[in-house]
């Protein structure tokens, strides 16, 4: 007898299965929220007016926003079966959340939508019969195509949006009007084989997915109307542009570069000035003796780069009250390191190749290296 034919039967469950009553949607819309609770039944609403006829779900990826938007999203739940919410503890971020829905649905069909009711639902049967016509992989809601408008926009976010575009067209050779776009809907099967690559940092998702897909993807542009919120407040003024070069850079350089270690680096280079500012004024100002006002140089350095880290680039694993202290001290051991292992590869670099500024140099980025990894795994670790 062969081992497999020995295996037990699985006829029981089978036949139970047999009496699954639906079968998958045709459509999943992923809706990623946070702090969203006024916008969510009025969402549901809408969808439901608009894609009337349609086997569709909505699958609201809340980050556990504390104004109750995942109670809201459940509550609708219990009585709509088309509504599902993931609900993501200890962790942030739109891309991520986005990605994680998408990665849920099983349905043939995936869009991303914002909650706040500025993208335009009308669209989505639209968008749902271009993709069907079997000639597009991807349908992007466009706020510049003619009949698109985003006047609700303030006068930066359309600029540095604008600029975003002109960039992506240079770099992925796409002619897309609005690769900045939050409001895209694609076929399933194009995009599981690109999730792994995609970044779960940032807001530029869709950028994403074009630039990784690198010219596989049919991709089609329909204008709608950006509307304005009424509830809630946008989560992204301030750091729609940093984000979308980090992105850039991340690409570039194959992943080596991250935007949470560029803005590590850059407070480090903040850190120098202080550290040289500080210095200055110890020496001059106070009279210390030099090794002693380089000690209290060090501390203000460290202390001030432990600050802008901990509310810039760990934002959201941001430490506060007595884990705050207790992180603090432990950067102060990490960067003492850091400093000691700086020396040490400098040295021996210059022993071998006496050029001083590319000891220093070698000497520098280990330091910011080791204080970096060191950092991300100790100091603000995962909660
Ligand atoms: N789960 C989750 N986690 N959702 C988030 C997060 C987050 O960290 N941050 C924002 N969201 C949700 C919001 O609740 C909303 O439903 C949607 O993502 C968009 O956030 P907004 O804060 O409303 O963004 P916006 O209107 O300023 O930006 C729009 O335009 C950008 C282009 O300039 C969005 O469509 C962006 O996706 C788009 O890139
Ligand atoms: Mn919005």
């Amino acid at each position: 007898m062969s081992p497999i034919a020995s295996l037990p039967q699985r006829q029981p469950e089978s036949l139970a299965l047999s009496q699954a009553p639906a079968r998958t949607p045709e459509l999943s819309v992923i809706v990623p929220t946070f702090k969203e609770s006024g916008n969510v039944a009025a969402l549901v609403q809408r969808l439901d007016a608009a894609l009337e006829g349609h086997d569709w779900e909505a699958i609201f990826v809340d980050d556990d926003s504390p104004d109750g938007t995942w109670e809201n999203v459940k509550a609708i739940a219990a009585t709509d079966a088309r509504v599902r919410c993931l609900r993501r503890v200890s962790r942030r971020g739109l891309a991520g959340a986005c990605i994680e829905g998408m990665l849920s649905s099983s349905a043939p069909y995936v869009a991303v939508m914002d909650a706040d009711l500025q993208h335009d639902e009308n669209l989505l049967p639209r968008m749902l019969a271009t993709l069907k016509r079997d000639e597009t992989d991807l349908v992007v809601g466009s706020r510049y195509v003619e009949g698109g408008s985003a006047h609700s926009f303030s006068k930066s976010r359309g600029v540095i949006s604008r600029a975003a575009a002109g960039l992506a067209r240079l770099w992925t050779h796409v002619e897309l009007t609005d690769p900045m776009s939050g409001f895209f809907m694609m076929r399933r099967d194009r995009f599981d084989p690109l999730a792994a690559s995609l970044s779960i940092q940032g807001f530029k998702i869709l950028l994403d997915i074009i630039i990784s897909a690198k010219g596989a993807l049919r991709i089609v542009e329909e204008p709608y109307v950006f509307g304005s919120r009424t509830y809630g407040e946008s989560k992204l003024d301030a750091q729609v542009g940093l984000d979308f070069f980090g992105l850039l850079l991340t690409k570039l350089t194959g992943g080596a570069v991250t935007p949470r270690f560029l803005s590590y680096a850059l407070v480090g280079t903040i850190g120098l000035s202080v550290h040289l500012a500080v210095l200055r004024t110890a020496l001059l100002g106070f009279g210390m003796v030099f090794a002693q006002a380089q000690a209290v140089a060090a501390l203000a350095a460290m202390t001030g780069n432990f600050l802008l880290n901990n509310s810039l680039t760990f934002r959201e694993k941001r430490l506060t009250g007595f884990a705050m202290v207790k992180g603090l001290f432990g950067f102060y051991a990490i960067s003492s390191v850091g400093a000691l292992t700086n020396v040490g590869v400098a040295s021996w670099l210059y022993a071998y190749e006496p050029v001083w500024w590319l000891a220093g140099l070698a000497g520098a980025l280990m330091g910011v290296v080791w204080n970096y990894s060191m950092s991300t795994l100790l100091v603000w670790r995962a909660k």
